[in-house]
């Protein structure tokens, strides 16, 4: 299984405003963030995450995709094809028959994943914004991951994805 972290970040790392916007995030990012999903077929979230991505009209691309939401709770999800795991590791056993898996935020889920060493690739859409405060990438965790650059994609004239594996040692 390859575990893929996917974001779209501003170039100073912030994930969202302190209030959830992410309305600074282009159309173009959006579409290439989809096709991946779905070409996984499968996708995991942390829970807020899972309550503001269920809510956007374009979520509907997603609807087929197999999604866990990790949380500490039990819950009511909102389709049978979303399933809820207590832990990063209990999330990947649950998709332990996909070949790709993308982790897609938020913060607090992503550091999970680094800090136990779970991500393969990181897929990082930097977008030509700085914001001054907001949700960084990897929040409230003190880890430390070494990164090989792979490669980039130009995504627009002025937005770029930078791709890394992780060195996992
Ligand atoms: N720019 C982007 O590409 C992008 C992508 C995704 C999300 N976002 C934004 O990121 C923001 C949300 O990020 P966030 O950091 O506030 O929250 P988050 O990571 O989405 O969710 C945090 C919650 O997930 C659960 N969780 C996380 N790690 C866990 C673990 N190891 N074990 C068990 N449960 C765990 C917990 O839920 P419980 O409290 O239920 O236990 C935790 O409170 C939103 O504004 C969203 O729009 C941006």
């Amino acid at each position: 299984m390859n575990v893929m972290l996917y974001m779209a970040i501003s170039a100073n790392g912030i994930i969202a405003k302190n209030d959830d916007d992410t309305g600074w995030i282009s159309k173009e990012e959006w579409n290439s963030y989809s096709a991946a999903v779905r070409a996984a077929g499968c996708l995991i979230v942390g829970r807020r995450t899972y309550n503001i991505l269920t809510k956007q009209p374009e979520f509907s691309e997603l609807k087929d995709v197999k999604l866990v939401v990790v949380s500490h709770e039990d819950f009511k999800t909102l389709a049978p094809n979303h399933l809820v795991a207590h832990s990063p590791k209990d999330a990947l056993a649950l998709l332990k028959d996909f070949k790709e898996v993308i982790v897609a935020g938020g913060g607090i889920l992503n550091a999970s994943f680094l800090a136990e060493n779970l991500v393969d690739e990181i897929y990082l859409d930097v977008e030509p914004i700085v914001l001054g405060d907001g949700i960084p990438v990897f929040k409230n965790k003190d880890f430390e991951r070494k990164l090989k650059f792979i490669g980039y994609k130009q995504i627009t004239e002025n937005e770029i994805q930078l791709h890394y594996r992780v060195i996992r040692d």
